[in-house]
């Protein structure tokens, strides 16, 4: 019997299979554990399932002897030292193509809010009533039908989110680490350079993981290539961009307007941001629809089964410690 600790509340169904399985399970419900709470819970424990905002370090991994796997809820791994974790033999996993569509969905709701000003017109009708139909509204927006959508991260939601651009008939550049022949002919998509695309493009929108190389991916300077009409939507993690030098642009309206799931200092959010009327703002619910939930809690619950076994998880994100594993 092996004891795993969640730290969030948790679809019961999936609880049951690990208790099915012959697991004791600690499910953490409230506030964020934190990590004094964290190392409290789960001292003798051999696996986590843990959230984003669970921030697993080397200090965590080094005050847990018994661990063999941390499960992440989500795709991104930045929250988790990874290097310190196969270091230390524990494996690491994550939630990839189970969160895709949503996230591409959420990416699309917002790139479409800011562009034909949604949620300023609500808040508006709901604060001052409906005006009355007029011809030049104050609520005029941008078109989006057959504009340029410029993705930056072209993996498996940079495509997801070209794949719906299709429909709209726009113009699609992608820049990424590496060239995507495949998808560039299925998809009708040009690799562009980054400062190109930023130029070009009259939607940006960033799908990439956040990285040593991606933390400011976009600073003062990329953001000033972009056209003052164009509107940069953000699903992928805060620190790509610069946040100060976003909300100076978004100010001094040197670009239209940004839609933002995530946010530099999460759950701290820029106070700016709340006031600028040319922003959306949402907290960080890119994968947050019930289906998608589900899936993601099955799959970390299919891993820590998997890693409690003896197998080879199916979403190792470190794939070196089993290959030393299996050498050893
Ligand atoms: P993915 O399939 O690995 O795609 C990421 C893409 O970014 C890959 O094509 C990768 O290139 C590219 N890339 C990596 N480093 C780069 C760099 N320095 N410059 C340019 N391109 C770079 O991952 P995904 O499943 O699409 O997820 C992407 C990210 O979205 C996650 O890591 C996470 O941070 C974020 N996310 C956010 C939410 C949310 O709730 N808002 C939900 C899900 C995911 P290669 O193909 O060459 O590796
Ligand atoms: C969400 O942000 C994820 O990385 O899954």
């Amino acid at each position: 019997m092996a004891t795993v600790v969640v730290t969030t509340r948790f679809f019961p169904e999936e609880v049951e299979r690990l208790i099915q399985a012959g697991h004791e399970v600690r499910v953490h419900e409230g506030e964020p554990l934190g990590k004094a709470g964290l190392l409290a819970l789960a001292r003798d424990a051999e696996a986590l399932i843990v959230l984003l905002s669970d921030r697993i370090d080397d200090e965590v991994l080094g005050n847990l002897p018994r661990l063999r796997i941390v499960a992440n809820l989500g795709v991104g791994v930045d929250n988790i030292d990874v290097a310190a974790a196969t270091r230390r033999g524990v494996m690491v996993t994550n939630t990839p193509e189970v969160l895709t569509e949503a996230t591409a969905d959420l990416a699309w709701a917002l790139l479409l809010a800011v562009a034909r000003r949604v949620v300023e017109a609500d808040r508006d009708l709901r604060q001052e009533g409906f005006p009355g139909w007029t011809f030049l509204p104050k609520h005029l927006g941008l078109e989006v039908f057959g504009k340029t959508l410029g993705i930056v991260g072209f993996g498996r939601i940079g495509q997801a989110v070209a794949r719906r651009a299709r429909g709209f008939g726009m113009t699609i550049l992608y820049h990424s680490r590496t060239r995507k022949p495949e998808a560039e002919n299925a998809l009708g998509a040009r690799f562009s350079p980054l400062e190109e695309l930023l130029r070009e493009s009259d939607f940006v929108v960033l799908c990439v993981p956040l990285s040593p190389e991606t933390r400011h991916l976009l600073g003062a300077r990329e953001l000033s290539l972009m056209k003052k009409t164009a509107v940069l939507v953000n699903v992928a993690r805060g620190p790509v961009v610069d946040e100060e030098a976003l909300v100076r642009a978004l100010k001094e309206e040197r670009i239209w307007g940004a839609g933002l799931d995530v946010f530099e200092r999460e759950p701290e959010v820029h106070p700016e941001l709340l006031r600028l009327r040319n922003v959306v703002l949402t907290p960080h619910i890119g994968s947050a629809t019930w289906a998608t939930r589900r899936r993601m809690a099955a799959l970390a619950v299919d891993n820590v089964l998997a890693a409690l076994r003896g197998e080879q998880p199916p979403t190792l994100v470190n794939k070196e410690v089993w290959t030393k594993r299996a050498t050893a």
